[in-house]
């Protein structure tokens, strides 16, 4: 059950990752609100007043009007420009397109005014006042709190960060402004200014028009500014809507995701009692945001590339995933990038809901890579991290969609499931397919789950729990966008399912409280029976793969899936198309170019079908020999 990414340590198995995560240290780089707020004052004072009779002007991107010379730069490199001759006062536009780059990759740059400023932005009477938990107004002026991080994720920032919520925040000042930090944001770390709340995050003080904010989700900026960044929207409620009348895929699309763009829909669903939403639903207004997605603007040639007319895959990998550069979710994902690079055909979208996505990510290096900015759900929203999941189908716009998680990595012959997927998931069977999960979870698992009531009042017969447990990596085809859609909304709605001739309970679906509880519950809901026999194996497992040896052959001492009474009495078979678990990027790094070298030597199996001590070569060669195998390869 670890899902690969939580905002929220719910599952014993993150609470041992977050325990043994690496943190970067945060003590030396920022200093709590109640210690010295003078460190902060020494710092600008020293370069931005006084000295040399030298005042501040403008931030980069701004223009300075000075009676009096400028200079252009930060800490001890400026160049300086001279008013003209006969005038005694220059106006100049502090940027590098219009000065020189003095200090390329410093993104503190300004201009200084020796003599008297005189745009409106004079603030110099103000400049030892204090606002914010000590900020001074300097550092507030012209810029932005933007959100940075979530709980137990990190914040990048190169100035003030403030956690916490709403009216509450703790505020940290870096003890030198300017260069890039990160501070990882839970109560451990930085203590609780709001307890009992689960919206609580990080927000990073960011000049506007700076190079800092250049680099940001554009997402979380202004319209405005994000245009003129050069990040194209690619989704939203408008472009699905104007697309819904290309073809199946369009129809479906929109179908999917009209309940979040609709305010007639949803006039129209609270006249039916079986549509109505309840007191934890996010407005109209939200969920139109969540449909709204930026392409990287140094992705848009590999966006023209991969995708055709309509803005569809033909297929594609997702993934969604937010953390700060050189973070270790950051890392564990470029991984992942770089496996389909290694191991696939086929694209991958990264759905990155985060503040900052790593700049070593380029078209260049990764050429089948697309890099989609969305913005976080928000603090008010009390859902889990990973329903971003769901969201990220409805975005990507995949005919055939493989699901990635950011702990997975993918391996030989992993397009073999968008040849499967294509062929089981249509418009008959439109259900996205999970695999098999390697534990059962049942009623007497798990007895206090809140679904059990609905899925088996009847224990230990269980009637309506018509499928093992499956894992949270699905794949789909636009066929089940519908599907997604549905049930994000209900979720996302605070809708009820109602009791009904097959289900004694009613059930309110926004208490499920994880992207694969909710999945296992919409399948049984919706009578789901197709399941994978189990392509995602521990990353620990794939040591039986490396270990394969041409005089093998056939033969593997690998396991099969553990067996369960009710559906899987001789156990699943396996297949090493994807990994998950790989929390240790460096040991991934370097199973993956083990895997690739043994692959191209011809020291790796051929195939990675595993079931009863016997690889197999083909998904029918297996079914022939155990036709009653329940899941599919
Ligand atoms: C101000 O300039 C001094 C040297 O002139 C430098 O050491 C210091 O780091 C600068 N202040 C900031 C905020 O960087
Ligand atoms: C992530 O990778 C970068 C670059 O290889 C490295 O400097 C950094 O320490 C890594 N971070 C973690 C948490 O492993």
């Amino acid at each position: 059950m670890c899902p690969s990414y939580t905002s929220r340590p719910m599952h014993p198995c993150w609470r041992m990752l977050m325990m043994v995560s690496a943190l970067i240290p945060t003590s030396g780089l920022i200093h709590k609100e109640s210690s010295k707020p003078m460190e902060i004052l020494d710092l600008l004072a020293d370069n931005s007043s006084t000295a040399g009779g030298w005042n501040f002007c403008a931030n980069q991107w701004e223009e300075c009007v000075c009676h009096g010379r400028v200079r252009w730069g930060y800490g001890r490199t400026w160049k300086v420009i001279d008013p003209p001759l006969h005038s005694s006062s220059l106006t100049v536009m502090c940027s590098i397109k219009h000065l020189q780059d003095v200090l390329p990759g410093e993104s503190q740059k300004h201009c200084q005014c020796q003599g008297q400023v005189m745009s409106k932005h004079s603030f110099s009477s103000e400049s030892t006042a204090f606002t914010e938990g000590g900020i001074s107004k300097i550092a507030l002026k012209d810029s932005d709190w933007i959100f940075c991080s979530n709980q137990w994720q990190e914040c990048q920032c190169n100035n003030h960060v403030r956690w916490g919520k709403g009216e509450r925040w703790k505020y940290l000042s870096p003890k030198k402004l300017g260069s890039l930090f990160s501070v990882k944001c839970d109560v451990n770390a930085l203590g609780d200014p709001v307890p009992g709340e689960d919206g609580k995050h990080c927000e990073c003080l960011v000049a506007r028009g700076s190079l800092f904010e250049r680099e940001l989700n554009p997402m979380l900026l202004s319209q405005k500014a994000a245009d003129s960044y050069g990040a194209r929207i690619i989704a939203s409620c408008d472009i699905f809507e104007a697309g819904k009348a290309n073809g199946p895929e369009g129809r479906a699309q929109w179908q999917a995701v009209e309940p979040f763009c609709s305010k007639a829909w949803e006039e129209k669903a609270e006249a039916d009692r079986s549509l109505h939403s309840g007191p934890r639903r996010l407005s109209l207004g939200s969920l139109q945001k969540l449909m709204q997605a930026r392409v990287d603007a140094r992705f848009e040639t590999n966006y023209l590339k991969l995708v055709d007319e309509d803005g569809w895959f033909d297929k594609a990998f997702v993934n969604y995933f937010a953390g700060a550069p050189g973070s270790k979710h950051a890392n564990m994902t470029e991984q992942l990038i770089r496996s389909v690079h290694m191991f696939s055909e086929n694209p991958i979208v990264v759905l990155h809901l985060g503040s900052r996505a790593p700049d070593t990510w380029t078209p260049k290096r990764f050429p089948r890579l697309l890099l989609v900015h969305a913005a976080p759900m928000g603090a008010d929203s009390h859902r889990s991290f990973n329903f971003n999941k769901l969201r990220s189908f409805l975005i990507s716009r995949a005919r055939v969609g493989v699901e990635l998680d950011s702990d997975q990595f993918v391996g030989p012959g992993v397009d073999y499931m968008f040849e499967m997927t294509e062929k089981e998931i249509d418009e008959h069977y439109s259900l996205p397919i999970m695999p098999v999960h390697f534990y059962s979870f049942t009623q007497a698992d798990t007895p206090q789950n809140v679904w059990w009531q609905r899925y088996c009042p009847d224990p230990p017969a269980c009637k309506p729990h018509t499928m093992r447990w499956s894992h949270a990596h699905p794949t789909w085809t636009f066929w089940s966008l519908p599907f997604i859609g549905r049930w994000l909304r209900r979720h996302f709605r605070d809708e009820l399912l109602l009791a009904t001739a097959n289900h004694a309970a009613s059930l309110a679906v926004s208490q499920i409280p994880e992207d694969e509880d909710l999945l296992n519950v919409a399948t049984w809901e919706e009578r789901g029976t197709k399941q994978w026999c189990k392509f995602d194996n521990d990353y620990h497992e794939f040591v039986d793969m490396l270990s394969w040896t041409p005089q093998d052959g056939h033969h593997t001492t690998t396991g099969d899936i553990a067996s369960d009474p009710k559906f899987y009495p001789h156990g699943a078979a396996k297949a090493f198309f994807t990994a998950h678990n790989c929390k240790d990027p460096i040991a991934t790094a370097k199973m993956l170019d083990e895997i690739q070298s043994r692959w191209e030597n011809g020291l790796y199996p051929p195939s990675t079908i595993t079931y009863k001590g016997q690889f197999w070569e083909s998904g029918d060669d297996l079914r022939k020999a155990y036709p009653e195998l329940p899941c599919i390869f």
